[in-house]
């Protein structure tokens, strides 16, 4: 019988090419990228993945365009890093723009290589990373470059919900680049290196006058605090891996899995004395809500989202005996907690978030209200604030909520209240539920009869007294079953355990339809 082997020479020819596609647009630009502080698309893949897990898929694609001197630019590989490994040894996908491949920038065949990678993605129920480092559209490829644009965000927006989405802005993201990221659920950015705009600049000043830096315009801080597209801003590459890594430990692979649960040592009834001593005295004093959140959670261990923006509102990842919860809290400290059009968008994000991927919420109350103001009414508070409501009535996952201090009028309602859903609702003693605050309500209840009297003021006080011994309490509410319990502070941690263990196989459906019309 003849052994048949495949000749040294043709081994040799796979490793020379797997070599030249491994260097990208050469070592040249390797150089230029290395000093625009940026590390190189297989560095990247490097750093997120667990070692040695990578596995590349179309190394050998290249693109057919012989348009504008393209002929003689052809990269094995071309603009981009596509395949699969496992990040703390679970399956992801992933792509990683090659800036140093015309800088890039997205051909037909680089559109057509992150699509297969994203239906694998969707074919094996795991999570999509796409680290962005692209000048955009192909300027040399024309419509079919926008093409390639078009097929991602359909992708985007056929897995959103189904496998959870990351995007990593580690270079320009400009134009219609910055849709695919902003179709996906969490947006990273970098300080410094990543930047996202639909116009840059030189268009801006061309036709607005403004004078704006790419950074100040783009930069990691604008869309991590201005505009809230972006939900993390990091200070290097290392780091920033590190967090997407971290936020992938709180998420199921896909929306037909739980969360992972991991072993807790953190006994689930632990009593924490400090909680009782949160709440000041002075209903108008802040405290930080973080501090509960934190005695609360497993090991006081909590990764906030979208930290900088809508600071009044709080959302983040934590876990109550080893199971995954979705937080939303007030944050007393910023605004007094005070529902606006941002807090409203930012949170309802995340319930519907949480909702689709199974994550139970946590929510902790003490919210004065909606924010009054004609920019609020104008810019449509009414609108945005419906969909946080929307958020919370439309989500079937366990909903737990513990009141704080205050929950005024129609802020009230939309923390998931009982009413519209709320699974277990709790309160601490010093829990108010009221239309509104004691002297708004008096000055509107018994305005003639303060008038009338022949000493106002001591009239009025003795109202809001009355009106704050009578309502401004937690047991009214919990006397219509509204509230399921009040609790002493120090039992908060065993409470929502228990309630997590009690809705453990939570079953609830929406009535069939194709979907639901949240007010955009
Ligand atoms: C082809 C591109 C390119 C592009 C950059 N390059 N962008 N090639 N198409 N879109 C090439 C450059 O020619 C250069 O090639 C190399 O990449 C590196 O670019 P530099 O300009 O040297 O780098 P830098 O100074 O860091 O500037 C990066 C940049 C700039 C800010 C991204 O290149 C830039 O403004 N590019 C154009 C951005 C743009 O307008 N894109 C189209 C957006 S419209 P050499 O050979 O010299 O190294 C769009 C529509 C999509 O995307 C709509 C979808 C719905």
């Amino acid at each position: 019988m003849v052994v048949r082997r495949i000749s040294e020479r043709k081994r040799d020819e796979l490793a020379r090419k797997k070599q030249e596609a491994a260097l990208g647009g050469g070592v040249r630009r390797i150089e230029a990228q290395h000093k625009r502080g940026k590390l190189t698309a297989r560095e990247r893949i490097d750093l997120l993945l667990d070692d040695g897990t990578f596995e590349e898929i179309d190394p050998f694609v290249t693109h057919r365009s012989t348009e504008f001197g393209l002929g003689d630019q052809k990269f094995l590989g071309d603009a981009v890093v596509t395949g699969h490994g496992r990040i703390n040894g679970r399956l992801a996908f992933l792509f990683s723009q090659d800036f140093t491949v015309l800088g890039g920038s997205l051909s037909e065949v680089v559109a057509q290589k992150i699509c297969k990678v994203m239906d694998l993605a969707m074919k094996s129920g795991a999570p999509m990373i796409g680290l962005v480092d692209s000048g955009g559209a192909r300027i040399q490829e024309g419509v079919d470059s926008l093409a390639g644009y078009s097929a991602i965000f359909y992708r985007n927006t056929r897995a959103s919900g189904v496998i959870p989405q990351i995007s990593v802005i580690l270079g320009p993201a400009a134009g219609g680049a910055t849709y695919s990221p902003a179709l996906t659920d969490f947006i990273f950015m970098v300080k410094e290196i990543g930047q996202m705009y639909i116009t840059g600049p030189d268009v801006i000043r061309a036709v607005t006058g403004e004078n704006v830096t790419h950074e100040e315009l783009g930069g990691a801080v604008s869309h991590t605090s201005k505009s809230g597209v972006a939900h993390f801003a990091m200070d290097s590459e290392a780091e920033c891996f590190e967090q997407v890594r971290r936020l992938l430990s709180f998420l199921p692979q896909n929306n037909m899995e739980d969360p992972p649960r991991l072993a807790s040592l953190d006994p689930p009834d632990r009593a924490d004395p400090a909680l009782a001593d949160v709440i000041p005295d002075n209903p108008n004093q802040p405290y930080n809500m973080l501090d509960v959140i934190s005695m609360v959670v497993d090991d006081g261990d909590f990764l906030q989202v979208h930290e900088q923006f809508a600071k009044n509102i709080v959302v983040g990842y934590g876990r109550m005996a080893g199971r995954p919860v979705g937080v939303v809290a007030q944050q007393p400290d910023y605004m007094a907690g005070v529902l606006d059009i941002n807090a409203s968008v930012k949170a309802a994000r995340f319930v519907r978030f949480c909702d689709a991927f199974n994550i139970p919420l946590v929510t902790f109350i003490d919210v004065p209200g909606f924010m009054p103001g004609t920019s609020q009414e104008f810019g449509g508070i009414i609108r945005h604030g419906a969909k946080l409501i929307f958020a919370y009535a439309e989500a079937t996952v366990p909903k737990i909520s513990v009141l704080t201090r205050k929950a005024y009028g129609g802020a009230y309602i939309v923390m998931s209240s009982k009413n519209l859903g709320g699974d277990v609702n709790l309160a601490w003693p010093s829990g108010q539920v009221a239309v509104m605050g004691a002297e708004g309500a008096v000055n509107i209840v018994h305005r003639a009869e303060i008038a009338a009297s022949d000493r106002p003021d001591e009239r009025r006080a003795e109202l809001i007294a009355d009106y704050e011994n009578r309502l401004m309490n937690p047991y009214v509410a919990a006397s219509r079953g509204m509230l399921d319990d009040v609790i002493d502070p120090p039992e908060t941690r065993r409470k929502i355990n228990r309630a997590l263990d009690m809705l453990e196989n939570k079953r609830d459906s929406l009535p069939p339809k194709k979907h639901g019309n949240i007010p955009l």
